[in-house]
């Protein structure tokens, strides 16, 4: 069985410490293919490495006062394996570049829906501007919210998502609204 390919720096990392030292770990997964971002059809999606986006998505995390976990595989269930043990390898939320895997991986949906855990879906492409199969995600109905077109941005911008679903950022929506003044009535007017 190929072992698969996998970024173990913010394991390692991450393993030296408790689950919960820090209270805000993410995992962010990359599916297939992406190991080979900065050579892959740059004109698509850019000249920045996995190595690049990973250290982008753990400095963000780190400002963050939250730690990530970058792993990349080229295979489902190495994919699924993860999804699944996040909780307990003690994660909050997950950011998820499925790849190609997007739009057609039932295995993937499945395994996001069973996971209970915020998934934030994202894509350095804008998928919904490509091929016509590349528009419909069938990760998606499951996911939080997907970011797409951003480039590696999108993964910056998936970490403070996923953060908010983990309650350890403001969310825009979960803001407090605004105290509405009393409306003034004038008198005699119809209620
Ligand atoms: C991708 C978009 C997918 O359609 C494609 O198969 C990828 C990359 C993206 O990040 O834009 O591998 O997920």
């Amino acid at each position: 069985m190929p072992s698969p390919s996998r970024r173990t720096r913010g394991v390692a990392s991450s393993r030296r410490q408790p689950p919960g030292a820090t209270g805000r770990r993410l995992l962010v997964l990359h599916g297939p293919n992406l190991n080979l971002l900065g050579t892959r059809e740059p004109s698509v999606y850019g000249h920045a490495t996995l190595g690049d986006i990973d250290a982008a998505v753990q400095r963000h995390a780190a400002s963050r006062d939250a730690e990530a976990t970058c792993r990349q595989s080229n295979h489902e269930g190495q994919l699924v394996d993860w999804i699944q043990g996040a909780a307990a390898e003690g994660f909050e939320a997950l950011v998820l570049n499925p790849g190609a895997l997007t739009h057609y991986s039932i295995a993937l949906r499945d395994a996001i829906a069973g996971t209970g855990l915020p998934v934030v879906e994202v894509h350095l492409s804008n998928v919904h501007a490509r091929e016509e199969f590349r528009r419909h995600s069938v990760i998606a109905p499951v996911a939080a919210g997907q970011i797409a077109g951003f480039g590696p941005t999108s993964y910056l911008l998936g970490i403070d998502a996923a953060l908010a679903l983990a309650g350890r950022l403001p969310a825009a929506a979960a803001a407090t609204p605004a105290r509405r003044a009393a409306p003034s009535r004038r008198p005699g007017a119809a209620r």
